[in-house]
């Protein structure tokens, strides 16, 4: 939990303004510096500029009230509050604030975008929806125990293998590199598309389709599989965001039946700092299941 116990109004408030932050934040604002003026205070960058101190505002009242009220809980914001340098110093509102829209902006979009991929694949290919319903039907209730199912983990890694949510990630270099026999000097970003090497032959057999089973009883190493990148700068939030989806989905296709409404095939497109399907996955919710016995 990122705040601990506030009112639901204040999470939908806080939410509702990181969608528009996030939505705000296009390609060509996050990746050229040049177009980050307001002339007249109009523009992209203006508009993208008031979501911003929107939700800084709403950060900055509940920071400033937990921190007057002195109360705390299991959450990030009472450790980052709580947290000391080696020096005894408390982190600046700069830093928590920092903190804490990085764990929201991180952790929101790209668990939506990879749910919205994971129910249109399953959509557009009845098999293994059929085979993930087979297994949701049988498992005990127990949630540790759904959260080991063999076959949805399957699907969520090969919807992430097939559609990453970030297909490349970057590094700045410190010092000079030779890469491939190329001198890359430091300053340079060198990067590792995540979407060629989930999409390369010699790793997958037909990489383009959408196979949960070749994820059942095989495990691809951290250089064929990388959807939350790798080393020390590895996404903090993997573990989260797998069980995230895969109970999000279980309640989802347990639950109800749905139909996807647009039966073309979607092309992902960059979104933000995401990559996902352009319009949104649009399906209709055809009512509640009964499960098989
Ligand atoms: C399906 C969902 C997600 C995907 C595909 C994903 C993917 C990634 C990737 C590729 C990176 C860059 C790693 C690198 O440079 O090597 C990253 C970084 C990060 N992710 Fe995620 N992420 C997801 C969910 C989350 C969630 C739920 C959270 C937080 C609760 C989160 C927090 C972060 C943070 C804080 C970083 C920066 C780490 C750093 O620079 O040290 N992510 N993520």
């Amino acid at each position: 939990m990122i705040f601990g116990v506030v009112e639901e109004d204040e999470v939908r408030e806080i939410m509702d303004a990181v969608d528009a932050l996030v939505g705000k934040l296009t390609p060509i604002l996050l990746f050229d510096p040049r177009f980050h003026v307001a002339p007249l205070g109009l523009g992209p960058w203006a508009k993208f500029k008031a979501k911003r101190d929107r939700l800084d505002g709403l950060i900055e009242a509940l920071v400033e009230r937990r921190r007057s009220s002195g109360e705390r809980g299991d959450d990030l914001l009472s450790m980052l509050l709580d947290a000391r340098y080696e020096d005894g110093e408390a982190m600046s509102y700069a830093e928590i604030h920092d903190e804490l829209v990085t764990m929201l902006v991180a952790g929101h979009e790209t668990t939506s975008v990879a749910l919205a991929w994971s129910l249109y694949h399953l959509h557009r290919n009845p098999e293994a929806l059929e085979a993930l319903r087979d297994e949701l039907d049988a498992a005990p209730e127990e949630l540790a125990q759904r959260a080991r199912m063999p076959y949805l983990k399957a699907v969520c890694d090969e919807t992430l293998r097939v559609t990453p949510v970030l297909p490349d990630i970057v590094r700045v270099l410190n010092a000079p590199m030779t890469l491939l026999g190329v001198e890359v000097p430091a300053g340079w970003c060198v990067g590792v598309a995540i979407t060629t090497i989930h999409h390369d032959p010699d790793i997958y057999e037909e990489p383009d389709a959408f196979r949960p089973e070749r994820f059942i009883g095989r495990k691809y190493s951290p250089f064929e599989f990388m959807p939350f990148g790798g080393g020390h700068r590895r996404c903090i939030g993997a573990a989260f965001a797998s069980f995230e989806s895969m109970m999000a989905l279980d309640v989802a296709l347990s639950e109800y039946a749905f139909e996807l409404l647009e039966p073309e095939a979607l092309v992902p497109t960059r979104r933000n700092v995401t990559m996902g399907p352009k319009t949104g996955v649009r399906m209709r919710m055809l009512g509640a299941r009964e499960r098989r016995a």
